[in-house]
């Protein structure tokens, strides 16, 4: 069985968790972390002191001198494309962080340069290995619900998110862009529908008064072409006091049944002196201790880009892509930049907007 060789590009605050993840697919033997590439050196420096891979602050020269299988893609939201692309042209899988790119035309370049060079193009959406979300979707596809009628979808971030976390690029992303985009490919995945139309609204206040030029809030109105709509609010500016770093969930209500999901309290509460009260998505990533007495991060957060590694083995194995069966592909990622595109499109002109 294949034991693919992976660099990471962009190890800053979400990158970690691709370093996290396949330092630990080497101790089973499923991938080899070789390399890691970013632009800022000290950072780079202080994750290769804990991570130890070969660092590169020009991914180009990692991809030159590595012989990698595969690279993820963690660097802001506007850098994804140019990466993507000349990583596949180098003959490289690609694993993609959210959203694949913040233009349709960026995201189809992306496609089509992962199919002229035979790669795997994939998205880390990954809501969809939530075990509530494949517990979602089962019930929708056995019909329990009968068709869904009308839904809502909410993610609502702290406001540390765009103001502490990376304030440098908050203006240039969105609530919509990096918390609706999860939920714009989730609805469409649990419902195995396409959006037809939207009309959507945006407010700017809190931010601005950080000097941050953008959105506080984006709610939006989609139907969806099984004739259902639903409402998706998305924010990034609940107070430091709130119980949790996000906030989020989703209902739907078919003609034979609802079905509400609290994608955020999973039951485990604590009230510390320090913290104060919390409440705790341990569906997403927790850590534990092996065996061995190493850092083990479990968890959809890891089980998706566990996935990318099993699936370039899968490819390196001699297996094609319709070996390696469902997946967040290319595609998906185009069709929520689309949705994500005429959000802001009708945030901006006020009227209803077609897909
Ligand atoms: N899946 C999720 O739940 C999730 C959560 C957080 C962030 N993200 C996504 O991950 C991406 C990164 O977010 P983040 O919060 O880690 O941002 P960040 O700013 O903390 O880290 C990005 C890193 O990329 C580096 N970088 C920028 N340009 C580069 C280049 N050309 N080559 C190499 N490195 C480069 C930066 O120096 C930085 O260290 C974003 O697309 C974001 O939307 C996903």
């Amino acid at each position: 069985m294949a034991q693919c060789r992976v660099g990471v590009i962009g190890v800053g605050t979400f990158g970690i968790n691709h370093l996290r993840c396949f330092r630990q697919l080497g101790y089973i033997g499923v991938a080899q972390l070789v390399a890691a590439a970013d632009i800022n050196e000290e950072l780079l420096q202080e994750r290769n002191q804990e991570f130890d891979f070969a660092p590169y602050t020009d991914y180009e020269e990692m991809l030159a001198e590595q012989n990698l299988d595969a690279v993820t893609v963690v660097t802001p939201d506007p850098f994804h494309r140019e990466i993507a692309i000349k990583s596949a042209e180098a003959g490289v899988h690609v694993l993609s962080e959210k959203p694949l790119d913040v233009t349709v035309d960026g995201c189809q370049q992306m496609i089509d340069a992962a199919e002229a060079n035979d790669v795997l193009l994939m998205v880390d959406f990954h809501k969809r290995y939530d075990e509530y979300h494949i517990a979602m979707k089962q019930k929708l596809g056995a019909g329990d619900l009968g068709e869904i009628e009308y839904g809502y979808a909410y993610m609502e971030d702290r406001i540390e998110v765009p103001k502490d976390w990376f304030a440098e690029w908050a203006q240039n992303s969105s609530p919509a862009w990096f918390l609706g985009i999860h939920l714009y490919d989730l609805t469409r995945y649990v419902m195995e529908t396409e959006p037809v139309r939207v009309w959507a609204t945006g407010v700017k206040k809190c931010l601005l008064e950080f000097g941050i030029d953008s959105y506080d809030s984006i709610s939006a109105k989609v139907e969806f072409d099984n004739g259902s709509t639903v409402a998706f609010d998305t924010s990034w500016i609940l107070p430091y006091e709130f119980e949790a770093i996000v906030n989020q969930g989703i209902r739907l209500v078919g003609t034979r049944g609802l079905l509400e999901c609290d994608s955020q309290d999973r039951g485990t509460i604590t009230c510390c002196v320090d913290e104060g009260m919390m409440t705790h998505n341990e569906s997403f990533l927790r850590q534990r201790t092996d065996k061995q007495g190493r850092e083990i991060w479990e968890g959809y957060g890891m089980d998706s880009i566990a996935d990318f590694a099993h699936n370039v083995n899968v490819l390196l194995d001699g297996g094609s892509l319709e070996d390696i069966g469902d997946y967040p592909a290319g595609y998906d990622g185009l069709q929520a930049t689309k949705l994500a595109c005429a959000v802001h499109e009708s945030v901006e002109t006020g009227g209803i907007v077609e897909l």
